[in-house]
């Protein structure tokens, strides 16, 4: 095509031109230029977009290490759900326990029912749920590394004047094969009922009971405002 243009071009340019061949020559001439401009547009754009194109998988390599992948928002939805109310329903268990019997009573709140609730919650979400918290009353509960250093962060976040109430993680990492989701949702120290068990000053005969019942307790001294712990959430994706 390009030399069939050419030869139009020669021939016309070889007769006498008048006005109407001239502008066809010339007319001519650009679709030849236009047509050869286009072909080296497209070399130099593919050689230029063949690195681009390779992009994502160089950045999809493993070799580029550690990656925190996010849950979906299914995934996140249901995590959320499998701790909603949580929170407060355990407040308002332990209020309505104290005003009853008492706050020796009561520890028997914090104790059988938040883990039985959590069971539940995690049965109904197929998930687990529990508590955690840099200083823990059960030694059960004591963190993970993975716990430890979100909880390191919400900590480091509060100090930052984040709002307690409203901090949350979510992650997806890899376990011995497997993808697990994990989702924290900081707990805050609130003046009640949570200072009764958790304040600076507790009340000799409700200290010796925890003492009892824990000997290792360092769930005390907290302030209102500060993070208490976290509800974890884990759930096997693979
Ligand atoms: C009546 C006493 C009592 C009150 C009030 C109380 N707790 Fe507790 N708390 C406990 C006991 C006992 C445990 C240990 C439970 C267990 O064995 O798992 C505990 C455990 C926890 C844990 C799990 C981590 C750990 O230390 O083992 C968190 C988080 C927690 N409490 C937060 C709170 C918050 C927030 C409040 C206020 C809303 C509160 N608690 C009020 C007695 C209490």
């Amino acid at each position: 095509m390009r030399n069939s243009a050419f030869n139009t071009a020669t021939t016309a340019a070889s007769r006498i031109p008048d006005k109407g061949a001239l502008s066809q020559i010339t007319s001519v001439l650009r679709r030849v230029l236009l047509a050869l401009a286009h072909s080296a547009r497209r070399a130099l754009a593919s050689s230029l977009l063949l690195p681009v194109a390779m992009m994502p998988l160089l950045l999809a390599s493993p070799s580029r290490g550690e990656e925190a992948p996010v849950p979906d928002a299914a995934q996140l939805a249901n995590a959320r759900a499998s701790i909603k109310g949580l929170g407060e329903n355990l407040k308002h268990q332990l209020m309505a326990a104290i005003k009853e019997g008492g706050p020796i009573a009561a520890v028997s709140v914090c104790r059988t029912i938040a883990p039985a609730i959590a069971e539940q919650q995690s049965h109904a979400h197929g998930v687990k749920v529990g508590r955690t918290a840099l200083k823990v009353r059960n030694p059960g509960n004591a963190p993970d590394a993975f716990e430890r250093r979100v909880l390191e962060d919400f900590v480091r976040q509060i100090a930052e004047g984040a709002d307690a109430t409203k901090l949350e993680h979510a992650e997806i990492v890899s376990d011995g094969g497997g993808r697990v989701l994990r989702y924290m949702k900081a707990i805050p120290m609130a003046a009640q009922p949570c200072a009764t068990c958790h304040g600076a000053e507790l009340s000799p005969e409700l200290k010796a009971e925890i003492a009892r019942l824990y000997p290792d307790d360092q769930a005390t001294g907290f302030k209102p405002g500060e993070l208490r712990g976290a509800f974890s959430v884990t759930e096997k994706l693979n």
